[in-house]
């Protein structure tokens, strides 16, 4: 199961890279820098920066700390990353192909690791957890930035249906409460957390990931049916002719003992 759901992944970032290096809340400046500032960095620090895709997070991180290694499981994404930090002029970032499941260090060596809207994908969340928990150094933080659902079990589960329809490498869009209790039950201690909003135009977030025509119709149906009673938790509405809908976001910092 585990394999497969990385075979998607790797198939679905390698053929969409491009779309989601151009995807303007990955890319979002502000939320970048409300990521950084949550981390109080000294400068001293040496980051991993899990599930990086093409890099904005570690490139947002670079100027801050003293080194960032990326790590993602589509070396189709870690190209852009690495042509993207050339560009920057950033030359501490270290960009390499790897699974957050098996990560390719012995020691708790990081202060800081990072995982930026991409925990929904990993197949095994709390072994995840626990796997980057591990290269922590004592003291040192995890931090998860992700879209959540609603903390109703029936809006998230039919947020999560349109999502799987969308892209087979999503897994879950856990609820904000969810989250924090997979960081405690991997052994951290929740310190800090912020909430956030994005806005997207349901076309676009369509295009982005591409999938098959008779799944587009099933998620305009399920979207549009959502407005009314709110079905999905995504405040679907229709704004200047286009169907546009906000994901709730979570920022969660936490700090292994
Ligand atoms: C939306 S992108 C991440 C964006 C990036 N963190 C940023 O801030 O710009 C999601 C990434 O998760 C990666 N990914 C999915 N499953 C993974 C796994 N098991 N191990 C490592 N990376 C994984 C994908 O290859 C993809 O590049």
């Amino acid at each position: 199961m585990n394999t497969y759901s990385k075979k998607v992944a790797v198939e679905q970032f390698g053929r969409r890279s491009n779309a989601y290096a151009a995807c303007g809340t990955l890319m979002d400046q502000t939320d970048l820098d409300t990521v950084v500032g949550l981390l109080d960095l000294k400068g001293d620090e040496n980051v991993l920066d899990v599930a990086t895709g093409t890099g904005y997070l570690a490139m947002a991180l670079a100027p801050h700390v003293k080194w960032v290694i990326g790590i993602d499981i589509t070396p189709r994404m870690l190209e852009l990353a690495i042509l993207a930090a050339r560009e920057g002029g950033l030359d501490n970032i270290e960009n390499l192909v790897g699974d957050v499941e098996h990560l390719p260090f012995c020691e708790p060596e990081f202060d800081v690791v990072s995982a930026r809207f991409s925990f929904h994908h990993f197949p095994a969340p709390l072994e995840s957890l626990s796997e980057m928990a591990r290269v922590l150094r004592p003291g040192g933080r995890l931090v998860i930035e992700d879209m959540v659902s609603s903390e109703d079990a029936a809006k998230s589960e039919y947020q999560n249906i349109m999502e799987n329809l969308r892209d087979p490498s999503h897994i879950k869009h856990y609820r904000a409460s969810e989250l924090e209790h997979m960081m405690r039950e991997a052994g951290l201690e929740v310190v800090c957390r912020a909430g956030g909003g994005s806005d997207f135009d349901l076309e676009h977030w369509l295009e982005m990931a591409d999938p098959p025509a008779g799944n587009m119709e099933r998620i305009r149906k399920m979207m549009r049916a959502s407005m009314e009673g709110d079905l999905s938790g995504l405040n679907v509405r229709v704004e200047e002719g286009r169907v546009v809908f906000t994901y709730a976001t979570a920022i969660v910092v936490a700090r292994k003992g």
